[in-house]
């Protein structure tokens, strides 16, 4: 394992953490690695803490729960990275949108369906809703690890933008589609507004310690062309202008899921410093198109992870192989599932360590 400790002078331990080095474009004899999702339901310690709070946003608006819930996977495995505990549908809760995640359903939210309902919406008390968010970046910026860096996240702008439409999870954001086509002056209003929110959030994670932001695009695959570089591509062209203006040098990662080829037209336009890849993207393809522009992430398919053995680890001699070449960080091509056996992740994190490009 290749870590730098800097003892005598923490301030150069933030730049030469071995995550920030990848994201600085620097290709190491490892790649660093965290799973997306490291947090979570897989970990019976964490199926414990999430008793103590009966509602989920409850949970993510406790700093004790939240600050340990983060903590739990850095106690088993060696990430390089923690990522705040949190989600993406705090930004529609705080905006004043009425939010439940309800046992077995997931999200269900009261519709924005129109410009009227967009306009009931807020950023007023943005920050103070969010101050237990801040709290936990500020206190995990000081509790993990001197060489683990934190992450910060947001969903991206279409992303929530179909949770806060279709008020649920969907398998095709039909309204949140249609309503894009039919009318972008109305929908772009939602898109604006979370923009801005978005951008003052992930701000205040930076200024509270967050090392890196990733933006995730969940629902980025469903878009046509066209509409990709409306709903995507241009939100988050804002959104990292605005952040290298206002926190200069802290990378971004972005993750538009499913892009597919338009994966190269995002990383070209949007200026992210890394791209965290699904698992549909071909290795080759991305080292050859993708790592020449940016750090790419990613790319072992969660269920390849639940599998485990054999299959698991030539999927994961593949990706090493392939990405050696450049910048690079391990990840899964999308979150851990909660029926992933804390094993495989053992298994995954020491044939990581072990490798020597
Ligand atoms: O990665 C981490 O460890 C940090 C925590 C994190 C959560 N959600 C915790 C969570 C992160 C980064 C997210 C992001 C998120 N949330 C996304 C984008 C990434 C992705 O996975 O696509 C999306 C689309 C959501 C919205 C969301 N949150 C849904 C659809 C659900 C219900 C489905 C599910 O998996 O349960 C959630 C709930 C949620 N967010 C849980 C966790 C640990 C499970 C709730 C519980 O523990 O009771």
């Amino acid at each position: 394992m290749r870590r730098v400790i800097s003892v005598t002078f923490p301030t150069m331990d933030t730049k030469n953490k071995y995550f920030l080095r990848a994201l600085k474009g620097e290709s190491l004899i490892r790649p660093p690695f965290w799973l997306m999702r490291q947090a979570g339901r897989y970990l019976p310690e964490y199926r414990e803490l999430r008793q103590k709070s009966k509602n989920f946003l409850d949970f993510c608006y406790s700093p004790d729960l939240a600050v340990e819930a983060t903590l739990q996977p850095l106690r088993r495995y060696d990430f390089d990275a923690a990522i705040l505990f949190s989600d993406i549908l705090v930004i529609p809760d705080a905006l004043g949108q009425k939010v439940e995640f309800r046992e077995g359903e997931g999200p269900v939210l009261e519709p924005v369906r129109s410009i009227d309902d967009v306009d009931k919406l807020s950023l007023d008390g943005l920050h103070d809703h969010l101050a237990p968010v801040y709290q936990t970046v500020s206190r995990l910026s000081s509790e993990i690890p001197q060489q683990t860096a934190l992450i910060g996240f947001a969903g991206a702008p279409w992303t929530v933008a179909t949770y806060m439409v279709e008020g649920k999870g969907s398998k095709d954001y039909a309204r949140a589609r249609t309503w894009a086509y039919a009318d972008p002056e109305g929908f772009g209003k939602l898109i604006d507004l979370l923009v801005e929110a978005t951008t003052a959030y992930l701000i205040k994670q930076i200024e509270n310690g967050a090392e890196v932001i990733q933006l995730f695009d969940t629902w980025a695959g469903v878009l046509s062309e066209n509409q990709f570089q409306r709903w995507v591509i241009q939100p988050t062209v804002e959104i990292v202008k605005r952040l290298n203006k206002a926190c200069p040098g802290v990378p971004i990662l972005g993750f538009p899921r499913g892009a597919g080829i338009l994966y190269q037209d995002f990383v070209k336009q949007t200026g992210v410093d890394g791209v965290s890849l699904d698992n549909s993207v071909p290795v080759s393809w991305a080292a050859e198109h993708l790592q020449p522009l940016c750090t790419v992430q990613g790319n072992l398919d969660n269920m390849a992870l639940i599998a485990g053995g054999e299959a698991m680890e030539n999927e994961i001699r593949a990706i090493l192989e392939g990405f050696a070449g450049g910048p690079h960080i391990f990840n899964l091509g999308h979150g851990i599932l909660p029926e992933t056996p804390p094993e495989h992740v053992e298994r995954l994190a020491a044939l990581i360590q072990g490798w020597e490009s």
